[in-house]
């Protein structure tokens, strides 16, 4: 799919080189023993019993207890043992046969067990554009204790982002670590954590067995969250300016649990929030996902969870599989869920031909190119043999080095990296045609530019109509465009989990966003690329979901005492609002608009839930048993002993979702929520509503007056809508309370399930 962003292509090309390195594409052996997680009860983590990194033999123990009770004996049980965690959950990774699994599922203590499965991972300017300029208003002591921890591929520590000048030593809260790693410079004052998990053991010769960075994801997600101001960065002099973090004060703790070898898998995600909640970070940044499915089976929203119960707040990013509907995933109403959206400017290449004719082609070219025109040839014409649709696209070995051999090459879009193809044999660059509207820049290895179809046509007709055609492409340039929007790669709602919930949360900037950048990775991974840059461009909900991470930090430093719920609600009703005529499936893509940070600081009222509201929650979503047990990590919950959740909902949600009946009948949904006093002691609001036409939307009572601080007020909100067609995609309604210093926002989405 042509909307995957380079580094995914790159990160499954190593994937699959490794693959047929180890032989996993073989046949599996005889034995068919699979890796599982075994979830079992919380009660006994060490967290729990106080205990010292030292003891974990005791819970150790418990494990292969547990487990030598299905294998044939304990020496068996410890070699199938392959991880246990015992920090902040109580769970074990092992070999399992199918029967095992079965024999385990039966027992007392244990929870669930579930396969282990591989997740993908899904700026200068960006901070500006969203109105967190350098200069903003900063609660600098606070800042410096505040710990912001990413699972991702690792983190580069030499970099400037990272450096700790003026810093002083980490918060006295911090129980992290960081050891001496191979290739690894150490830790200092910023970068106070570093780990790395891959419980798999099965290593690829590209991995580097520590927590350095060899792809660059992680090192560019970290700097985007907490990285220091770095003055005059830039890829190649383009999107050049200062680049920052959200909060430069703030400490970064990294927990690697992606390789080249194996992607994300479970057992090393949960791995880095077992270590992650123990070391005390304040907020999560996780710019991985990939399953839509239910929360008892992903390990994302039950790590959350779990961080959620020690008061730590999770971002997400919403995932890369857009624009389709109900494409996102890390859907759990107690994640930040973030889509990307674009800032207000592109990298556009200009291609001049023969005739004098320019079209223009979106791309990162960093080439100045010496001559003024070089001949150009099209992929089908340079063809080496008779697959001439091989060549249309410039496929590896289609091609003849003969003819291609100094020119510009014409291809059509099926997989990237043709530049390095085309450069291989040869040639000197490539013009890529895609039938898809693009908004993303690709990095080029040798000079390249993708260009639409209509200007697609005008350059063959152009080469159908000389003998000679001749062609320059010539270096990228920043160029001011509308924004924002959303990727087109950014997954869009409705969600595919709880229908009564609007997902994503909230956009922030994604696209063509600068920021740190690892020395062991060329920045396209393409055979042949020689450029190498401390800064790079990357695009996905993977950039996004750190701007958003950030934001939550920066709320923290103003309010460390908030809840997780109460920090994501004042990030998400002060969002900037984003229109629908940018984008027809509106909140599906964009969910409350742009973050907002400024406002964020200041929300006037929270809505706020803890952990028995989510509980609630799942019960009313028809969790029970252990699909309940072991998100929660307690068999002890039993929902019909529990108080219902209330409303429609049954959470105290900062958005409102309705799933319309059929196109028959009218649909009534009943909304109830509180609202949390956390602006001025004594305090008016007055509510205003928005409905799309058809609906109705009542609310009461329509002012809410507080007299203290902390003070929580309830309301009702009441949406009715009249019979809708059935192709009803998305309609758009709101509930704003207003003080004169305070506008809290909360969209009212409405849709038709059978579109989804
Ligand atoms: C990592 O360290 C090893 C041994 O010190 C060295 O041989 C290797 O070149 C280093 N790798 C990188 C990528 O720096
Ligand atoms: C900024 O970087 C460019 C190239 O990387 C360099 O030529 C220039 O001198 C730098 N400017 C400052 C003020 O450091
Ligand atoms: C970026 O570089 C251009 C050209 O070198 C310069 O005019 C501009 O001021 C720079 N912008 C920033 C933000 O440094
Ligand atoms: C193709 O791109 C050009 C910019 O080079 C733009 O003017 C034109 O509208 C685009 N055409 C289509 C069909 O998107
Ligand atoms: C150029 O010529 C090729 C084959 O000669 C033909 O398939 C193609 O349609 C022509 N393109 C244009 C735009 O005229
Ligand atoms: C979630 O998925 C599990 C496993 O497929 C299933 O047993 C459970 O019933 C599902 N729960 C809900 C609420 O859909
Ligand atoms: C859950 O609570 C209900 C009502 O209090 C009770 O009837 C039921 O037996 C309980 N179920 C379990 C599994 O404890």
């Amino acid at each position: 799919m042509e909307w995957v962003i380079r580094f995914l292509c790159f990160f499954f090309y190593l994937l699959l080189i490794h693959m047929l390195i180890t032989g996993l594409l073989a046949a599996p052996d005889e034995e068919q023993l699979n890796l599982y997680v075994v979830y079992l009860e919380d009660m006994v983590n060490k967290d729990s019993l106080h205990l010292e990194d030292d003891d974990d033999v005791i819970i150790d123990q418990l494990h292969i207890h547990i487990l030598a009770s299905v294998k044939l004996s304990e020496n068996e049980a410890r070699k199938s043992i392959l991880y246990s965690y015992t920090w902040s959950f109580n769970a074990f990774a092992a070999k399992l046969s199918k029967d095992e699994v079965d024999k385990l599922m039966e027992m007392d203590q244990v929870l669930s067990v579930y396969p282990n499965r591989h997740y993908q991972l899904q700026t200068t300017k960006s901070w500006d554009f969203i109105g967190l300029p350098q200069t903003a208003k900063r609660n600098l002591e606070a800042e410096s204790n505040i710990i912001v921890g990413l699972l991702d591929t690792g983190i580069t520590p030499e970099s400037e982002s990272f450096q700790d000048t003026g810093f002083g030593p980490p918060p006295t809260k911090w129980k992290g670590s960081c050891k001496h790693y191979v290739n690894f410079s150490g830790c200092n004052n910023k970068l106070i954590g570093a780990r790395y998990f891959h419980v798999e053991g099965n290593y690829d010769p590209n991995d580097i067995i520590s927590p350095v960075d060899v792809i660059g994801h992680g090192t560019h997600t970290s700097s985007t969250a907490v990285g220091n101001a770095v003055a005059n960065a830039s890829l190649y002099g383009l999107a050049n300016g200062t680049a920052r973090g959200a909060v430069p004060s703030a400490r970064v703790a990294v927990y690697k649990v992606c390789w080249a070898s194996s992607s994300c898998s479970d057992v090393n995600i949960l791995a880095g929030f077992d270590a992650a909640i123990h070391d005390g970070v304040d907020v999560l940044s996780i710019s991985v996902g990939g399953f839509k499915e239910n929360y008892s089976v992903d390990s994302i929203a039950i790590g959350s969870f779990h961080a959620l119960k020690k008061g730590i707040i999770t971002v997400a990013a919403a995932g890369n599989s857009g624009p389709s509907l109900a494409s996102l995933c890390n859907h759990a109403p107690w994640l930040v869920t973030v889509a990307a959206s674009g800032i207000n400017r592109q990298f556009r290449s200009t291609v001049e031909l023969g005739n004098g004719k320019t079209v223009s082609g979106i791309g990162i070219d960093a080439f100045d190119l010496e001559k003024k025109l070089y001949p150009l040839i099209s992929g089908a014409e340079a063809a080496n043999s008779n697959d001439v649709d091989s060549a249309r696209y410039c496929l590896p070995e289609s091609l003849d080095p003969e003819k291609v051999k100094g020119k510009l090459v014409y291809c059509r879009l099926k997989k990237w990296g043709v530049d390095s193809v085309v450069k291989g044999i040869g040639g000197v660059g490539t013009i890529v045609e895609s039938d898809q509207s693009y908004d993303t820049a690709e990095i080029f290895m040798a000079p390249g530019t993708v260009v639409n179809s209509s200007d697609g046509n005008t350059i063959t007709s152009y080469i159908n109509s000389t003998r000679k055609p001749l062609a320059v492409i010539y270096k990228s340039q920043e160029l001011e465009v509308p924004a924002p929007f959303i990727g087109s790669f950014s997954s869009r709602g409705p969600n595919p989990g709880s229908k009564h919930i609007l997902k994503p949360d909230i956009a922030a900037p994604g696209v063509d966003i600068l920021a740190a950048f690892t020395p062991l990775a060329s920045l396209t991974g393409l055979e042949g690329d020689t450029q190498f840059s401390k800064f790079t461009i990357m695009s996905g909900t993977s950039m996004a979901c750190p701007h958003v991470a950030g934001v939550a930090a920066y709320v923290k430093s103003f309010h460390p005492s908030w809840s997780p719920a109460a920090i994501k609600s004042a990030i998400l009703t002060s969002a900037t609002p984003m229109s629908r005529r940018m984008d027809r499936f509106a909140e599906f893509s964009y969910g409350v608009g742009q973050v907002n940070p400024h406002g964020a600081v200041s929300p006037g009222l929270v809505y706020d839930t803890d952990q028995m509201g989510y509980i609630q929650f799942l019960c009313h979503e028809g969790y029970k048993g252990s699909s309940l047990a072991v998100i929660v990590g307690s068999k002890s919950i039993n929902c019909s002993s529990l108080i219902p959740g209330f409303g429609y909902d049954a959470l105290n949600y900062p958005t409102m979702q309705v799933k319309l009946n059929n196109d028959k009948q009218p649909t009534t949904a009943i909304f109830r929520r509180t609202v949390t006093n956390v602006g001025a002691p004594v305090s008016a609001y007055s509510a205003t509503v928005k409905a799309p036409s058809g609906v109705e939307i009542s609310v009461k009572p329509m002012s809410l007056s507080f007299s203290h601080n902390r003070q929580i007020q309830s309301f009702t909100v009441v949406v009715k809508a009249n019979p809708m067609p059935a192709s009803t995609l998305v309609l758009s309604g709101s509930l704003v309370w207003k003080s004169p210093r305070h506008v809290i926002r909360t969209p009212i989405v409405l849709y038709h399930a059978k579109k989804a």
